[in-house]
């Protein structure tokens, strides 16, 4: 429905603010997308040095992909809108921030927006996936692969949460599947042995 698509629309365009661009700006720092992985995210900017910053791009990134999924869940009743509809909005907001409208499509890898999203769904599932990604944090110190335990558990977490009934539950494995993704330059250097420990200062470009 035409609805449907408003909401799927404005979801988009929430998601493609970039906060580790915008708060980069505001703050006069160089853009996160010239330094380090090179990556538009919390982490990335956690390599400039500047944690404040790291922070409100980690709150920024993850309340906006909240934000999209409690709007539209709120809303949905009063526009005959179901969870199908909620689940697309849902991957619209990831998808704005992963492939910007604002910033030529160069997104980030969707870790911190997706667990606003998984917020949205439902609480104690995002508080499960946020407690598995500190416990790796806390052990292997990289962000990247404590991100990708994460969401490759998050379904496994959904299915037992809010159960595989749910149109949550295919979106969370929907979701998983994006975020690999866009961590294959990840992959690549976590298999050679050469990802960097949270907080590393930047390194040039890879
Ligand atoms: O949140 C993104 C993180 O998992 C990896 O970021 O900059 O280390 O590629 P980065």
């Amino acid at each position: 429905t035409t609805t449907a698509f408003a909401f799927i629309a404005v979801a988009y365009l929430i998601g493609s603010l970039s906060f580790a661009v915008i708060v980069s700006r505001a703050m006069g720092m160089a853009d996160p997308r010239s330094y380090g992985s090179g990556n538009p995210g919390a982490t990335n900017v956690l390599r400039s040095g500047k944690k404040l910053a790291a922070v409100l791009t980690l709150l920024g990134d993850g309340i906006k992909g909240w934000l999209a999924v409690a709007l539209a869940a709120w809303l949905a009743p009063r526009y005959g809108l179901g969870a199908r509809e909620v689940s697309m909005v849902a991957l619209a907001v990831l998808v704005g921030h992963m492939w910007p409208i604002f910033f030529g499509f160069k997104g980030g890898k969707g870790v911190a927006t997706a667990v606003g999203v998984l917020f949205g769904f439902n609480l104690w599932l995002a508080l499960a996936a946020i407690a598995t990604w500190l416990f790796m944090a806390l052990v292997v110190k990289i962000s990247s692969l404590s991100a990708l335990t994460a969401c490759v558990l998050a379904p496994v977490f959904a299915y037992f949460i809010i159960g595989p009934q749910s149109p949550f539950f295919g979106t969370c494995i929907i979701i998983a599947i994006l975020v690999v993704h866009r961590h294959k330059s990840n992959l690549v250097n976590l298999l050679t042995g050469q990802e960097g420990k949270i907080g590393e200062k930047s390194s040039p470009e890879d």
